[in-house]
């Protein structure tokens, strides 16, 4: 059976953007194949969170989780750092991913130009991290929005090398996955394109934002100031407006909202409305569940203590191979 595997950086709660672009593809992909889905939070010390925002922050993305649909009964739902096997790997792909491919990748230089005081080693080696991820548990198959096409690509590349630098054919090529359609970038609604946790004030609803809140950040978001040409093309800001509508609204009523705008009869303050109740209607039953499993802690132990005892177990088995393939023996 094939692996899939996906993972979420605990750098704050999940987003629209999240669900769509990964979080979606895999609750559907559980029931089908051996599937692996994790919290990033290795990844996560990239931007030095403080001991208690790293820990609250894990137990809130793992409630996310479980309310989204992840089922621990169906899937290995585990925490990065409950697998340490996976930082063995990192620092063995590291030894051959060269300094010129890893500043050349495009999060790598966006992060900079964002947070030009803090350009450390670990994030100029996060590529490298997300291939031991994937590669511990050799998945072919990896659920994420389309900003992470890149790194798969990468992911490709160091699984390449390896084989060919120690002459096996042990590593498989994983592949970006949404169904044979093209990756999701689900839109932000402060115009900045990209729905993000670090895109700015109000650029995204939350599965645990409550309806005033939706109300509120829909209403604010950027459009222009409406078509004067029938059928003119929409600009981006638009566009992204009908992007958001697309995934929470019925066809009808985006076809409604489409064919005002070609009419030039489109009145942004309507749509929006529009907009915010159809994600409140869809973030609702989350909201609901979130606050049922933040009162199960037993619960939530239980699960995080069943998916690390599972990832670890395939973990070993990876690093005992690659142990052995890299030439280190138990005994000289
Ligand atoms: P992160 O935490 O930024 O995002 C988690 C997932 O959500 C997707 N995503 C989006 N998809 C569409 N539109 C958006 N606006 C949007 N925003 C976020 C991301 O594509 C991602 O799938 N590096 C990863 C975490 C990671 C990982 C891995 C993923 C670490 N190791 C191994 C897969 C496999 C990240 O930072 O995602």
């Amino acid at each position: 059976m094939e692996t899939v595997l996906s993972g979420i950086r605990p750098t704050g709660n999940l987003h629209l953007g999240n669900y769509f672009g990964a979080l979606k593809n895999f609750i559907k992909m559980q029931n089908e194949y051996n599937c692996y889905f994790f919290i990033a939070d290795y990844h996560s010390l990239t931007t030095h969170p403080n001991p208690e925002n790293l820990q609250n922050n894990v137990r809130q993305i793992l409630i996310e989780y479980l309310a989204a649909g992840l089922d621990p009964e169906k899937c290995t739902l585990y925490i990065q750092s409950d697998v340490p096997e996976v930082i063995e790997l990192y620092l063995f792909l590291n030894m051959n991913a060269y300094i010129g491919e890893l500043e050349r990748c495009a999060s790598f230089k966006d992060k900079i130009r964002k947070n030009p005081q803090n350009i450390n080693a670990g994030l100029l080696t996060y590529p490298t991290l997300m291939a031991a991820d994937i590669l511990l548990h050799k998945a072919t198959k990896v659920p994420v929005g389309k900003d992470q096409e890149q790194h798969l690509e990468m992911t490709r590349t160091f699984a390449n090398r390896f084989n060919r630098i120690y002459g096996v054919d042990y590593f498989v090529e994983p592949q970006a996955f949404n169904f044979g359609e093209n990756l999701v970038k689900i839109p932000g609604l402060n115009g900045s394109g990209k729905m993000g946790k670090s895109e700015g004030e109000g650029n995204a609803i939350y599965l645990a934002d409550k309806p005033d809140m939706i109300r509120k950040k829909v209403m604010k978001a950027v459009t222009d100031s409406g078509p004067t040409i029938e059928n003119q093309e929409k600009p981006e800001v638009i566009k992204n407006l009908f992007q958001l509508m697309s995934v929470v609204s019925t066809p009808d009523t985006v076809q409604y909202f489409d064919e005002q705008y070609n009419k030039c009869a489109i009145r942004y303050g309507d749509m929006k409305k529009q907009l915010a109740e159809d994600m409140i209607k869809f973030v609702s039953p989350f909201t609901e569940r979130i606050e049922e499993l933040k009162a199960d802690n037993e619960y939530l132990e239980k699960v995080v203590k069943i998916g690390a005892e599972k990832a670890r177990e395939s973990a070993r088995k990876t690093i005992k191979e690659v142990r052995e393939i890299i030439g280190f023996k138990s005994s000289l």
